[in-house]
């Protein structure tokens, strides 16, 4: 019989071909690579500590304790491993071992880089590709996904925590990455949702694919499930690299701090020419938010999806911010349901990893409609409103023109606890625009009340004046009055009332 070492030796080779060379060249014609490959892009060359590639499912049903139902590591690749320099824990499915489909060993082993990830404090990344519940495990496999939903639940707000999925995760699977704070999806080889068309046909009738169910459009630009999609799995790992420099390790760190050539000092002239003076016209949020962040990068999460609303990370200085801005281009950056869930979401990240929010407001009010309200528009905005309020992490607002109504309470304003509020000249804080004020107050009888109306409020004047904007800065300033606040604020305690958790409306 061999010996132990080549009997290690032996399993060593066997677990790193996974399910045998036939299995990953069917992976790689489907234009994906294996989960060892996508470790490797994912890491630093040589940075991957690899665990559990001995361990082996336990199911002896239907045949599968046969050896050749046996792979070493089983159906997903667990480890550490640095990106950038920086630690990070990683699970990467393997959907040459029996579809990737998840054993009670395959959920032990991503539970315990969860576990080593949250007594550490690092981020946990998932590579999903998986067929979902090891079906010949039964219950031992819902087990499994409850033991990891749990770690998802207990980490949330502990350790950053991405899923990028790129195969299929249907089924209860998909609930883990509903719970970690960021889903990337891989366009046309990924698919999401609960039910498979073929079960969505047999209950609703409803004839869809695959694609139109749970595709990458479909979960970045309609259901809001997913929060950037990329081309293949390598744009798609080199994108989640890229995103990893931006986040805090844990709770406990400070965003990083990257080396930064762009000067502080920077002033921005266009900006002073930017915001048309017609306050209907529309400009492009995305234009301000480039041109005062460090070198113009700009990670947007959600582009295509509530696209009234733009967030998204960026640098000052090199310190890592949370851009939050309304859209003129878009329903007039008006609030709605989605675009306040999308905002909310954004900024208890922001608030939980240690990372300064900056709000740009321009913003005519909430969108009105029987749509909206039967929606629960109310219920949603109060998210927002919720989440600006209590976050304590350093917040740095500007009004570059309309902050109108409950909508100006809402985005990050001084009474909300904003730090430094500025409005730009063109700011106009008011309960509503000119037109309907008049209206409703002088029935339209007042010939005058318009112009005396745009006069009194369609200026940043009554906000200042009140100090609810601590001054009116100069567009071409922005970035100067950012970069100074971050360094000031960096020191910025501030706390709440103890409070087992709080109830922000559902
Ligand atoms: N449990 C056990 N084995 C599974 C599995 C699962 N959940 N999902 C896939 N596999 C196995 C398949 O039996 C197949 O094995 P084989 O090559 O030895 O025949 C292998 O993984 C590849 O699956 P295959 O179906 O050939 O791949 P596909 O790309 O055509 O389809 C899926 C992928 C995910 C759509 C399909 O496998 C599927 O529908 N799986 C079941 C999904 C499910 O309902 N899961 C339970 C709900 S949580």
């Amino acid at each position: 019989p061999p010996s132990v070492p080549e009997r290690i030796e032996e399993k060593r080779r066997a677990a790193l071909l996974g399910g045998g060379q036939g299995r990953i060249d069917a992976q790689h014609k489907r234009g994906k690579l294996t989960a060892r490959e996508r470790i490797l892009l994912l890491l630093d060359p040589d940075s991957f500590d690899e665990y559990d590639m001995f361990v082996e499912h336990r199911c002896s049903d239907f045949g599968m304790d046969s050896s050749k139902n046996k792979y070493p590591g089983d159906s997903v690749v667990t480890g550490r491993g640095r990106i950038n320099g920086r630690l990070a824990y990683v699970f990467s499915q393997d959907f040459t071992v029996f579809g990737g489909s998840l054993s009670g060993a395959h959920a032990q082993k991503i539970c315990k880089v969860m576990d080593q990830a949250a007594m550490v404090g690092a981020p946990v990344i998932g590579l999903n590709d998986s067929g979902g519940a090891r079906i010949q495990e039964g219950v031992e496999s819902l087990a499994g996904y409850a033991d990891i939903f749990l770690r998802n639940v207990l980490c949330s707000g502990v350790v950053p925590q991405i899923s990028l999925i790129m195969g299929p995760c249907a089924g209860g699977a998909v609930y883990s990455p509903a719970l970690t704070d960021f889903t990337f999806m891989v366009k046309d080889t990924s698919y999401l949702f609960i039910t498979g068309p073929d079960v969505v046909k047999s209950v609703t009738n409803e004839d869809v694919t695959q694609e139109q169910l749970g595709g990458a459009k479909t979960h970045t630009s309609v259901s809001g499930v997913a929060h950037r999609a990329f081309e293949n799995d390598i744009d798609a790992l080199l994108n989640l690299r890229e995103f990893f420099n931006y986040l805090p390790l844990s709770n406990h760190d400070p965003a990083p701090v990257r080396e930064c050539h762009d000067p502080s000092d920077r002033l921005v002239p266009e900006l002073d020419m930017l915001v048309p003076v017609e306050s209907t016209k529309a400009y492009d949020m995305l234009d301000i938010i480039h041109s005062i962040a460090d070198e113009r990068e700009f990670f947007e999460i959600m582009p295509s999806y509530a696209r009234n609303i733009v967030v998204g990370f960026a640098r000052m200085n090199g310190r890592t911010v949370g851009i939050v801005g309304n859209q003129p281009k878009v329903a007039s950056g008006c609030l709605d349901i989605n675009s306040s869930v999308k905002g909310a979401r954004f900024v208890r990240f922001c608030d939980a990893f240690n990372i300064p929010l900056i709000t740009f407001v321009d913003v005519p009010g909430f969108l009105p409609g029987t749509a909206q309200e039967y929606g629960g528009i109310i219920r949603h905005g109060a998210k927002l409103l919720f989440a600006f309020a209590e976050a304590t992490v350093p917040k740095i607002t500007i009004i570059t023109r309309k902050a109108y109504g409950g909508a100006y309470d809402v985005m990050s304003s001084k009474h909300l606890r904003g730090d430094a509020n500025y409005a730009w000249p063109t700011a106009e804080v008011a309960v509503m625009g000119a037109k309907g004020a008049v209206q409703i107050i002088f029935r339209g009888k007042e010939a005058d009340a318009e112009a005396e109306y745009v006069d009194k409020f369609a200026n940043p004047f009554p906000a200042a004046m009140r100090g609810f904007v601590d001054d009116i800065i100069q567009p071409s300033t922005t970035r100067v009055r950012i970069c100074h606040d971050l360094d000031v604020l960096a020191s910025k305690t501030q706390s709440s009332p103890w409070k087992k958790h709080a109830n922000i409306p559902l």
